[in-house]
């Protein structure tokens, strides 16, 4: 039976235990969207022998980020940062996936050269925030404006940043690259109908509207070769001010389409949660789930989302899914896949510490210490 600790095989990554880190922004890159000591650190902290870490939102241009100090894989700087951070996790026995990031219309001017944001259509994401450094400073959340639409023949430039920042990636050491198509981000604004209004081959029906996320897998794959990309979607988001009128045949038919890739594995999260937070009961008229997207994808599936270690389980040992990816619990245990395989008691995290900072919060959560045995008197 499959369960937490049983080896497994997802594309080309060879695996010695299912405890997955998702993808978390810490905003604590240096100057310039650069990985360094710190979060070097960060990462070496949560690596174990036959893991799996996500690497964090990484924008793959310098005409699209939404967070101050969120990390880019666009410049040399950058990618030899990135490269340390790597070498950290591999001298650890762990693997690496680099989440590649284009927000689109989640982009805000003063993180991305200055420019608009670029959308399928000039159609705002309400009530949603990026966030910025203020002259004192402070960090401080910023609605993003409204976007500009795509020219048909700007999709390809598109298509080539995404190319040179998957290289920059294997060049970097990483073991695969995990398309962020998730939380209201550019592929996801392409899929859904409530972000895409276009009428040319990247919009209407389903089938274009799934376009630019395949095609984008198409270029990752062609860069890496089969097995070492993957996707994450949010079939059940509204993070992001997004919707589509029919979710579970959207996300039905990527699935379905996915097959033909040799992803490394499709990661998925759960209706419980919402962009980084628990969602409130009744959020969803119609929720998608693993277990929904199961019977029409192929490969292995990652789900994450709000994962105890008893859900985790339990999920397994259902079939619904292959591995766990777990997020809020891995920034405050680092020594997280340990702490569950011996049933040690797991430390709270530290919200408040969560976007921007220095190492409070971030790499000073020790690691599980178990009472010493005390020497038998006899
Ligand atoms: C601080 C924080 C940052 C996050 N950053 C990302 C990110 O960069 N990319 C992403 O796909 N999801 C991101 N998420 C969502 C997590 O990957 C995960 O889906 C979510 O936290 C739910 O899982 P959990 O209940 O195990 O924390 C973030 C969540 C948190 C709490």
């Amino acid at each position: 039976m499959k369960t937490l600790f049983s080896p497994v095989t997802a594309g080309k990554l060879q695996l010695d235990h299912r405890v997955v880190m998702a993808p978390t922004t810490r905003m604590r890159t240096l100057q310039g969207g650069i990985p360094g000591d710190l979060m070097t650190e960060y990462y070496r902290q949560r690596a174990s022998r036959g893991g799996l870490l996500i690497a964090e939102a990484t924008a793959v241009s310098p005409f699209a980020n939404a967070y101050e100090d969120a990390p880019g894989i666009f410049t040399d700087e950058q990618q030899a940062g990135w490269q340390r951070l790597v070498e950290a996790v591999h001298a650890r026995g762990s693997q690496i996936m680099l989440q590649l990031w284009h927000p689109g219309r989640q982009s805000l001017p003063e993180l991305s050269s200055g420019r608009q944001p670029i959308a399928p259509s000039a159609l705002i994401a309400r009530e949603t925030y990026g966030v910025v450094k203020n002259k004192q400073g402070a960090y401080e959340g910023k609605l993003f404006p409204v976007p500009r639409t795509l020219e048909l023949d700007e999709i390809q430039l598109l298509m080539d940043e995404l190319r040179q920042a998957a290289l920059r990636a294997r060049a970097a050491g990483f073991d695969g690259v995990e398309l962020h198509a998730a939380n209201g981000y550019l592929p996801e604004q392409f899929l859904l109908d409530s972000s895409n209004q276009r009428t040319d081959i990247y919009g209407g029906s389903r089938e274009n509207r799934a376009r630019f996320l395949l095609e984008s897998v198409d270029v990752l794959t062609d860069v890496w070769g089969p097995g070492r990309v993957a996707v994450r979607i949010s079939p059940s988001g509204i993070y992001g001010d997004m919707h589509d009128s029919d979710p579970a045949a959207t996300f039905r038919y990527l699935a379905e389409q996915l097959n033909r890739s040799e992803l490394a594995y499709l990661h998925i999260i759960e209706p419980r949660i919402v962009g980084p937070e628990d969602r409130e009961a009744g959020h969803y008229a119609e929720p998608v789930a693993s277990r929904d997207l199961r019977a029409f994808y192929q490969g292995k599936i990652i789900a994450a989302g709000g994962f105890k270690p008893e859900d985790a389980e339990d999920i397994l040992s259902k079939n619904e899914a292959d591995l766990i990816a777990f997020g809020r619990l891995f920034t405050s245990n680092p020594d997280l896949p340990e702490r569950i395989r011996n049933a040690y008691p797991l430390a709270a995290y530290n919200r408040e510490a969560f976007f921007g900072g220095d190492e409070r919060g971030y790499t000073d959560f020790p690691t599980y210490q178990p009472l010493a045995t005390k020497p038998l008197l006899v």
